[in-house]
């Protein structure tokens, strides 16, 4: 099945299971917003709890911050964010559709290179064990003929955006001949910029000093409130400040579900260090948050670094994560390094002093600083669209669709089964459920054959059901059934609490990290 196909049963399937709704869905919706239904918004509260307890449970030198959404407008000013925050945005005449002029080139030269690609795996079926792909790739006429299209216009790219020229933008999307999607024309429009931030007016009068942003990262509220923590916290470097919350960003091309919204969420770390040590810390906080991402087990030939060559304006260096979505490898999580750009810049706009003084070296100075930052509900799609399986039976011939979520993050972690509705069943499933409610969330479900709950509970993830059968009255024992390889298995009833917890433990992988 083709990559787009799966990527549109996963949309559906997520707004099915009560994971992922549109938002304000009666009205048709608001395009790019989403609403997180009853199993998205547990699994989306375990994602936070697994990297808001990797960050300031497990590491005494990192501690939390909730800032306000609303700030000063001129933190804005200082991050660079009201001049720079800036999308090329470019209009076909004919179908009134706006594009990013960076996504139309982009998407062309994937296009290409994919081309390339294909030529490639033709010739290596066809040579077998005998081919020499570097040697195909320099002689083959048509290959050399797109990599040269591919090399002149990336690198024309690349100078357009590092040098902000929008004509050269417009000029290399007509000589590349890129077409509208929707009118096939190439009736295009220059190519203007456009600020992502969205404004809105504080208080009654709609005066321009009135305006305020809604924030598009949630980094600037740390650094902020860098003095606010690091004095009443009395934190030496280096130290750190974690915060999950929303970000709004008026994307223009927002489209592929979750993957690119207009509000969403972010969780965000600031590392705060000495000046010079940067590159070490970067290096180091690119490993562990790799680290915490394969530790969840979904496969890590699943992940890979892409290394920035174009770094945005607050870095010297940038690595995403970028996880094997169905639409392809893309960013999860972006490690940067921002060296004393926010703190410098709010130290100027501010008027006040932002710096640190290092007892062992006698001075003051602004700190440096390493972030990670990853978007959550990115997150989130990562592991839905890992998670959706559709297989068949072996035993029965039946089709199945499981969500093969990692454990520790399935919204239910068990589900309680009486066979029958009588013969004291019931009860003895609800008293299973009332000693183990505590613990972790469980559901009770007594309709339909004990086969359909199984598939209604293997599509939401849930990773244990336990059935209480006749059995069970005579001797206190269940059967237990596990979601990935269906093997059931009979168990004492006392014991069930114990199992799950270990198979369930966010404490076992905090460990392992
Ligand atoms: N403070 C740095 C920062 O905001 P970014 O690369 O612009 O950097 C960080 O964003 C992460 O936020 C991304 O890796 C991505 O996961 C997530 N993100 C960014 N824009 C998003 C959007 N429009 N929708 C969903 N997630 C987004």
């Amino acid at each position: 099945m083709a990559q787009e196909d799966i990527f549109k049963k996963i949309i559906a399937h997520c707004k099915e299971y009560g994971f992922i709704f549109q938002s304000s869905e009666i009205y048709d919706g608001l395009s790019a917003v989403y609403d997180y239904g009853q199993n998205g918004t547990e699994l989306k509260n375990n994602i936070k709890q697994y990297w808001w307890d990797a960050m300031t449970k497990i590491n005494e030198n990192i501690v939390g911050l909730d800032a306000a959404i609303f700030m000063h407008p001129k933190t804005w000013e200082a991050s660079g964010h009201v001049s720079a925050f800036n999308d090329p945005l470019i209009d076909n005449k004919d179908s009134k559709k706006r594009y990013r002029a960076d996504v139309l080139i982009e998407e062309y030269l994937e296009k290409l290179e994919a081309k390339i690609q294909k030529e490639v795996d033709k010739a290596s079926q066809h040579f077998g064990k005998n081919f020499d792909e570097q040697k195909f790739r320099t002689t083959n006429q048509r290959v050399i003929a797109n990599q040269s299209k591919v090399d002149e216009i990336k690198a024309r790219f690349i100078q357009a955006l590092e040098k902000n020229n929008l004509p050269e933008l417009k000029k290399i999307i007509e000589d590349a001949e890129i077409v509208c999607p929707v009118s096939g024309s190439k009736n295009w429009t220059d190519v203007r910029q456009f600020n992502l931030m969205f404004s809105t007016q504080l208080g009654s009068v709609t005066e321009e000093t009135n305006t305020i942003y809604l924030r598009p990262e949630t980094a600037q509220g740390i650094f902020v409130n860098y003095l606010n923590v690091q004095k009443t916290g009395r934190m030496k470097l280096p130290f750190g400040i974690a915060q999950i919350g929303k970000a709004f960003r008026n994307e223009i091309v927002a489209r592929q579900f979750i993957f690119r919204m207009r509000e969403f969420e972010q969780m965000e770390m600031q590392y705060f260090i000495k000046p010079g040590t940067e590159m070490e810390w970067y290096n180091y906080w690119k490993e562990k948050r790799m680290k915490w991402h394969k530790a969840l087990g979904m496969g890590d030939e699943k992940y890979r670094f892409h290394d920035h060559d174009k770094l945005a304006h607050y870095a010297n260096a940038a690595a995403d994560i970028e996880f094997q979505f169905p639409i392809g490898f893309r960013e999860v999580e972006g490690i940067h390094s921002r060296t004393d750009f926010d703190l410098g810049n709010h130290e100027k706009y501010s008027g006040k002093k932002i710096q640190y003084f290092d007892t062992e070296e006698n001075r003051n100075f602004v700190p440096y600083v390493v972030e990670t930052s990853i978007g959550l509900d990115r997150m989130f799609l990562s592991v839905v669209s890992n998670a959706y399986t559709e297989e068949t039976v072996e035993s029965t011939g039946e089709q199945r669709i499981v969500m093969r979520i990692p454990e520790v993050l399935a919204p239910t972690k068990l589900a309680v089964f009486p066979l029958t509705k009588k013969d004291g069943m019931p009860e003895k499933a609800r008293k299973i459920i009332d000693e183990l409610k505590f613990d972790f969330n469980c559901q009770y479900e007594e309709k339909d054959t004990i086969g359909r709950r199984y598939r209604r509970q293997d599509a939401i993830g849930t990773p244990f059901c336990i059935t209480v059968d006749h059995q069970t009255l005579k001797d206190d024992t269940v059967t237990i059934r596990h979601r990935d390889t269906m093997e059931q298995e009979r168990i004492p009833a006392n014991e069930v609490g114990k199992i799950i917890t270990e198979k369930v433990s966010m404490k076992n992988l905090l460990k392992s990290l």
